[in-house]
């Protein structure tokens, strides 16, 4: 499903791509932080990118490594699945990971990167969820988002995921046709977490999950996955690309498809979608 482009009601980053470049994306990062693991071995901060998923894919044209993370204060050209925009003033977390993962099929990735927002959000009380695949939610409402994006540099496969959390996100600087569905950690658990706190939390959880889903553990991490994924034993209605599918969802398969039991009885595997109640 693509979705136009609306531009952003706070000026400053409606603005766009072109003053930002100049003025503050010049290549080099703001500041260059390390984490003892793999997952933040190196953290390239940016006070605004168009989008941190578009300058990992750039870094990868050089020489980036596995592991490499990329934070930006702001983005003016976020953007979500399925062709959305992902708004993303000054106060949310925006950031993407660098991998090079041992397997093509990153639909597994693909789901088990929203773990870590929830587990980070949960630390910092907040009961979120993941709704199939990867919408964090907390009651119905929208708190972050995953990207994940494959490119290949010369002839190995990497991966680009990217997370967006609403942790400080002032919600009336949202377009109003988002902000009625979205939440933040600020608005629900009323405390305001670091950004920095918080991605070093996240990233600590990323790069256990991310080393597990490349060791043989697939059917661990599917049933990890699904205790914290409230899609599951849900009747729901999935808009997918061949038709709208609905049916009670059972489980997620080792390869990251929704499983449901659609109304004559039978078992239904959906590869990508957007989940609804049905
Ligand atoms: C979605 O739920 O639609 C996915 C949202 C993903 C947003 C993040 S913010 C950091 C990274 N850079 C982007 O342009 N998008 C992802």
């Amino acid at each position: 499903m693509c979705v136009p482009f609306v531009p952003h009601p706070d000026p400053e980053v409606a603005r766009g791509p072109t003053s930002v470049k100049r003025e503050r994306f010049s290549g080099e990062p703001a500041s260059v932080a390390k984490m003892d693991s793999l997952v933040g071995r190196k953290i390239l901060r940016f006070d605004a990118v168009e989008s941190t998923n578009d300058t990992a894919k750039e870094l990868l044209g050089g020489d980036a490594d596995e592991g490499t993370v990329i934070v930006a204060e702001r983005q003016v050209a976020g953007k979500g699945r399925h062709g959305r925009a992902w708004f993303s003033p000054p106060g949310g977390l925006y950031c993407s990971v660098v991998l090079k993962p041992d397997d093509k099929n990153v639909s597994m990735l693909n789901l088990i990167s929203g773990m870590p927002v929830v587990k980070a959000l949960r630390h910092w009380s907040v009961l979120a969820t993941l709704k199939w695949p990867n919408d964090v939610v907390f009651r119905n409402r929208k708190i972050g988002g995953v990207l994940c994006e494959g490119v290949y540099r010369h002839d190995a496969f990497w991966v680009v995921a990217g997370i967006g959390v609403n942790t400080n996100t002032p919600l009336d600087r949202l377009p109003t046709e988002v902000r009625g569905t979205a939440t933040s950690l600020k608005a629900e658990a009323e405390i305001e977490v670091s950004n920095e706190e918080f991605l070093e939390y996240m990233l600590r959880d990323f790069d256990k999950v991310y080393k597990a889903s490349q060791s043989s553990a697939r059917n661990v991490l599917a049933r990890d996955y699904m205790a914290l994924c409230s899609t599951i034993r849900q009747r729901v209605a999935v808009e997918t690309p061949q038709g709208t599918v609905r049916g009670t969802a059972i489980e997620v398969t080792t390869q990251g498809a929704l499983v449901l039991i659609d109304i004559a009885g039978r078992r239904v595997e959906v590869e990508d979608g957007s989940v609804r109640p049905a």
